[in-house]
Order: structure tokens, then C-alpha cells, then sequence
């Protein structure tokens, strides 16, 4: 959906991202751009849930949800085996994974098929030619593209700290690891589920559908049959799936039975399958209640924009919730919100800290985000992406009491 990445927060490679030291204005433009349990050997070794991938139903999950957001990506270059697995030595409840494909239509985990921001492709000489401009769901871009690149090729990159101005830390893991696949996920979830004795649940996304379907390039069946083949299939696999896409989501429905989540951009905008199939309806339609009630047919929940739950003023400032939670859970659907991080970067304006640099308030440092989990938890929403899971835990520690 265009615009999807604005509301995911931290735009595309990195482009337009804050300086370490900048106002909030050009942060904004960036940004465009614990409970953990202790695991014992003789847990691990009786261990027949995890090993076969079942995680129990979705509804039995700690409430609100803490789920890691590209793994902890607060702390480590997103999507790598090291930001999913800190995500979960962390203690999160859930960790996320983007899907996009490669030319020989393996599915690997980045935020968008772009990956001049999160890779040092750019750097390769073997490359250059590649560079390449696309329109990818109304949005013309030019870098390097996943599917450009076989799995063999993609797997000489190295991985980068996306917004290395807002979190100059991780940049020193710049360069030690590579693009995962989804099947090296779903391995690595198996591993960790054995030795803890539990499942490891992801939340799985599929970036850009009807733009890979029409490169022949299609997410859903490969994405089922990885679900298959590592016994994540079923109603109660510990796996969500979601897609800006209703119809990416609809398409799984057909394929297998794990948990589906509508996500759901800003108010005005449309999905991209809604644009290419001449489908007039906005988010604004699905949020009210005909639209929740057809969500509600095939779907068991929503993953809203933060703003869809409780908006923000003119000046950036929180104001009142909606009725989206109560109207969501009317007709059944849990409610997973994105994306709350601890910088003052993404904070709403009223709990953004100065901690003494005003005037100038440092866009990488931490605000008041117990303050805002705070206000969001207050709303009845069911779990949270965060990129910083830690802190995510022990504000929903702090909400249930
Ligand atoms: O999938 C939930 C949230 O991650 C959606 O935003 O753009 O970060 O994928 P994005
Ligand atoms: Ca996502």
C-alpha cells in the first residue's frame, strides 16, 4: 500500500534519516523514512508441542502481546537470526518476520524488496548493474531489488542498521550477518522451541503481493508450503500471518489455518490489491463496522496504524481513542497495533524527553514511552509491535498488574 512504509516508521534505506543530534522535524522526516522464563534441560527434553510446531490458540497468548518488531530491531540490524533471537532471549512473546522473494522464488526476510538501505549492496562492485528504478505499489523507486537476485547472490550481502542516525549503536554490527531465509527462520524457531520447551511464535507478513504475483513471483504458496513442511499449518501452529493486502490474506485462508491479521495503514489510503482491482474502499471503510465484519470472514484480527487507535492533534500530541478496539472485538478480531519505539524520533509529541539538550530535542534519544504504552494499553488492545521488546514487557508487566 503506498505510504505502508511512512506508517511503519522508518521509511526506506535509510534516505532522509535524523542525524544523531537533529530537531524533531527532520526526526520526523526519519521517521517517515520481561517475564523471561527460565528454561530447564528437562523442559527441552520433553519438548513434543514445540517440536511439532504447535503453539495452542492464539488466544492463550500473555495479553497485551509483546511482539518484536523485525526482531529487536531497537538494538540490532532488523531482520537478522541475531535481532530475532535477542528478541526472544528478551522474552518476547512473539517475534516478527517481512517476506519478500528472490529471483529463483525463495522467500527471504526484509522489510521491503529494496535493500540498498539494509544491505551492503551498494558497496559491491559485482552489483553495480543491477541498480535498478521500479514502481513498486505506485512508489518509484531506484536501488537494488530481491528479486533482481538469486539466493545464492543475496546471500554475499551483509546486513545493515537501517537508521544508523536515530541508532548509531547497531551500526557496530554492520557486516556480520547475512539475509536470512523464512526456512532458516522456521528452523531457528524449531531449535529454540525445543530448547525451551515452548513454542516459538512469529508473526509472518507478506510485502507486496499482488506486485510479486505479477512478476510470477507469488508469496502465498511458497509461504504454505514452508508452513507445511514445518508442521505450522494447522489452526493452532504458533504462527500469525498478515498483509496490508486483504487478498493476500484471503489467499492464505485457502492455503492453510494459522491465525490471519488485516493490517491496516492510515485512514485515507487504500490496500494495493484494492487500487489494482479498482476496489473503491479506503481504510477508512474497512475500520467501520461493515468493513470489520467482512475483515472478520476471513481474518481473525487487525494490525491498525498506532494513529487508527488513538490520534494525534496538530501538534503531534495524543488526543482521544476511537471506538476501533471495542468495534474490532465486537466482531471478534483481536487488535495488534504498530509501531511503538522508545525514541523520541517515533514518539508521539507529548512524551518526547529533552533530558537537557532543549532546545534542541535529540531525536535518538529515549522519551517517556512507559507514558505512551501507558495510554495505548489503556485502550483493550490485545499485543504491540515494538522494536524494543524489553522495555515492551515490562510496560505490559506494568498494565496487567
Ligand atoms: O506488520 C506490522 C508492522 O510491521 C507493519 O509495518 O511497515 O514495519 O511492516 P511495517
Ligand atoms: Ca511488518
Amino acid at each position: 500500500m503506498k505510504g505502508q512504509s511512512a506508517a511503519g516508521g522508518a521509511g526506506r534505506g535509510g534516505s532522509g534519516t535524523p542525524g544523531r543530534r537533529t530537531l524533531l522535524g527532520a526526526a520526523a522526516a526519519g521517521a517517515a523514512a520481561l517475564g523471561v522464563q527460565a528454561t530447564t534441560p528437562a523442559a527441552a527434553a520433553g519438548a513434543p508441542a514445540a517440536r511439532r510446531g504447535h503453539g495452542g490458540s492464539y488466544r492463550d497468548l500473555p495479553r497485551p502481546t509483546v511482539i518484536a518488531h523485525r526482531g529487536a530491531s531497537g538494538y540490532r540490524p532488523e531482520h537478522t537470526i541475531a535481532a530475532y533471537q535477542l528478541a526472544l532471549d528478551m522474552g518476547a512473546h512473539v517475534v516478527e518476520q517481512d517476506l519478500v522473494p528472490t529471483r529463483d522464488g525463495h522467500l527471504v526476510c526484509r522489510h521491503e524488496n529494496d535493500i540498498t538501505g539494509t544491505t551492503d549492496v551498494a558497496d559491491r562492485p559485482g552489483f553495480a548493474s543491477r541498480r535498478t528504478t521500479k514502481t513498486v505499489d505506485g512508489d518509484r523507486l531506484t536501488g537494488w531489488f530481491t528479486e533482481d537476485f538469486t539466493l545464492a547472490e543475496l546471500k554475499t550481502l551483509r546486513t545493515r542498521e537501517r537508521i544508523p542516525g536515530v541508532r548509531p549503536k547497531n551500526t557496530l554490527y554492520d557486516g556480520r550477518w547475512t539475509i536470512p531465509t523464512f526456512e532458516e527462520v522456521l528452523r531457528w524457531a524449531e531449535r529454540e522451541g525445543r530448547r525451551r520447551g515452548r513454542p516459538v511464535w512469529l508473526h509472518v507478513e507478506t510485502k507486496h503481493p499482488t506486485y510479486f504475483r505479477g512478476l510470477g513471483l507469488g508469496l502465498e504458496e511458497p509461504l504454505a508450503r514452508l508452513l507445511r513442511r514445518y508442521g505450522r499449518d494447522r489452526r493452532d501452529a504458533p504462527v500469525f500471518l498478515q498483509s496490508f493486502e486483504p487478498g493476500s490474506i484471503r489467499r492464505l485462508a485457502g492455503l492453510v489455518s494459522p491465525p490471519r491479521v488485516v493490517l491496516l495503514g492510515a485512514a485515507g489510503t487504500r490496500p494495493w490489491d484494492f487500487v489494482e482491482a479498482g476496489d473503491p474502499r479506503t481504510v477508512a471503510d474497512l475500520i467501520r463496522p461493515d468493513g470489520l465484519r467482512w475483515i472478520a470472514s476471513f481474518a481473525q484480527g487487525i494490525g491498525p496504524t498506532l494513529d487508527l487507535v488513538i490520534p494525534k492533534d496538530a501538534n503531534g500530541r495524543l488526543g482521544e481513542p476511537t471506538t476501533l478496539v471495542r468495534d474490532a472485538h465486537r466482531r471478534g478480531l483481536l487488535v495488534h497495533p504498530y509501531t511503538l519505539r522508545n525514541e523520541n524520533a517515533f514518539l508521539p509529541a507529548d512524551f518526547r524527553r529533552d533530558y537537557g539538550t532543549a532546545p534542541v530535542v535529540a531525536a535518538n534519544e529515549y522519551g517517556d514511552v512507559f507514558g505512551a504504552y501507558r495510554r495505548y494499553f489503556a485502550t483493550g488492545i490485545d499485543g504491540i509491535f515494538t522494536d524494543h521488546p524489553d522495555t515492551g514487557l515490562l510496560a505490559a508487566a506494568e498494565a496487567t498488574g
